[in-house]
């Protein structure tokens, strides 16, 4: 009696808990499009003492949701053009959720065959859509920085390897020399992936990049010179600030002449492959041997989500693979997920994936994509209209640089009023030595209106600043 009735009351609970969550969930979402963009304050109520006792679970929810509203940011709404920040499709939100309550472990196949099956789905089919080699390893990570820790990691294995080295037996120490080699507008992610790898973060070469930001391949091939040590390239597909994509086809072709790695950072670019009249960008990527891609940008799958693809298979579980004694090994066709990416326990983080990616289907991501840029070139176009407003890039993606009176001031100040207004958001960079304004398209739910909206907004601000 008194089992079954605590059990009651724990399932009661339960369900009350996820109940009460997706009303909350529901009403922010429904909010998010004409909230005020950015956030509105300090949440302070989220500071304080630890309870002695614990609280009904409902009450928790409702505090935790009251003392986080100042805080949140709109980054998922349709006119956040912050960074390089997507949305979270809706199917992929439910998928999630689905994950968190199932709770599985997607490190070993015997705790989650399920979250196996899913993993390997979904790196097929991004492997498909993104035009990458068939038999190429995916590992699950939690963004686009992790994506290259791992894929570099099973770079630094395999070009050490080739020089008689076992890295993940014996280390660095004494190891053969490394040669880096990165762009000077690789991200700053990548310098740190090197930097956690043990290789440093300022010991690549920086190889010298164009007025778009790519990487120049006749600079790689003399960077290169004649030596034949180990060698790791790290390039790019699409630019943080421009959008620009590295010649790859050239870059990789140079480094098969001589014996260097090629590895891919397109946490967000490299989504253009899915787009028919995109795809040309990223012609050569595929000849490349690995690539950092995240889903929580362009796809649109809710934090954290990435995939490292390396083309060699020993290469990247040769770094990745765990083995203990209580630990499962895969049969020949089963996949441990923990062999393919740095963490051992780990979120079944393929089943949000997997939702996106059949709630959009092929098309539907070419169409995110396609969409996307299109309303980039069209605030490019709106705000080049206005005297005295250059967009200082060529819109080739869905990244748009702007440039306000030709002056550093005026530029910083439209940004913070745009900011102030809340009826969009996005930062600022500097682009050759001047202050920019950096608007990113990556979210499914922004529209031409908003597009226009937004633009509107900007072009308002840059016009009080003009008339001071
Ligand atoms: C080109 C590029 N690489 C890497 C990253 C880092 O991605 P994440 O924050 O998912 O690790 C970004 C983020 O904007 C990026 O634009």
């Amino acid at each position: 009696m008194t089992t079954s009735s605590s059990s009651a009351t724990a399932s009661t609970t339960a369900d009350d808990a996820l109940r009460r969550a997706a009303e909350l969930a529901a009403d922010w979402l429904e909010r998010l499009p004409e909230r005020p963009v950015g956030a509105a304050g300090d949440p302070a109520g989220l500071r304080g003492p630890l309870p002695e006792r614990g609280e009904n679970p409902v009450a928790v929810l409702d505090g935790l949701a009251a003392a986080a509203e100042p805080g949140l940011v709109a980054s998922a709404g349709p006119r956040y053009f912050g960074f390089v920040t997507g949305g979270a499709l809706p199917v992929a939100v439910a998928a999630d959720w689905l994950t968190s309550a199932w709770d599985q472990n997607a490190g070993l196949h015997v705790m989650s065959p399920a979250a196996a099956a899913a993993e390997e789905t979904v790196g097929a089919w991004a492997k498909e859509l993104l035009g990458l080699p068939h038999g190429a390893a995916v590992g699950l990570v939690t963004g686009a920085q992790m994506a290259s820790v791992t894929a570099l990691a099973a770079a630094r294995h395999a070009v050490l390897a080739r020089a008689d080295w076992d890295v993940e037996a014996r280390g660095l120490i004494g190891a053969p020399a490394l040669r880096l080699f990165a762009s000077a507008e690789s991200h700053a992610t990548v310098f740190n992936a090197l930097r956690l790898l043990g290789l440093g973060r300022d010991a690549a070469v920086l190889v010298a990049a164009d007025e778009q930001g790519r990487m120049r391949a006749g600079a790689l091939e003399r960077a290169l010179g004649e030596s034949g040590s180990p060698a790791i390239v790290c390039a790019q597909a699409g630019n943080v600030n421009t959008g620009a994509f590295d010649p790859l086809e050239n870059i990789v072709a140079t480094c098969r002449a001589h014996g260097a790695w090629c590895h891919v950072d397109g946490a967000f670019g490299l989504w253009a492959a899915a787009a028919p009249d995109r795809a040309h960008l990223t012609a050569g990527a595929a000849g490349a041997d690995s690539w950092a891609v995240d889903a929580h940008k362009w796809l649109n799958v809710p934090y954290e989500s990435a995939l490292a693809i390396v083309a060699d298979p020993a290469a990247l579980n040769g770094a990745m693979a765990l083995t203990a004694a209580y630990l499962t090994t895969a049969g020949e066709h089963e996949r441990n997920g923990a062999d393919w990416a740095p963490e051992a326990s780990r979120r079944a983080r393929a089943f949000p994936l997997y939702a996106a990616l059949r709630g959009l289907g092929r098309r539907g991501v070419a169409e995110l994509v396609e969409r996307d840029c299109a309303l980039a070139a069209r605030m490019a176009a709106r705000l080049a209209a206005e005297p005295g407003v250059a967009i200082l890039n060529d819109v080739v993606l869905n990244q748009v640089l702007v440039r306000f009176g030709d002056d550093d001031g005026a530029t910083d100040e439209v940004i913070a009023r745009v900011q102030a207004d809340g009826t969009c958001w996005l930062g600022g960079t500097r682009w050759h030595g001047v202050a920019a304004m950096r608007i990113s398209v990556s979210g499914w739910q922004t529209t031409e209106a908003d597009a226009d909206r937004s633009a509107d907004a900007i072009a308002g601000a840059w016009r009080a600043v003009a008339a001071r």
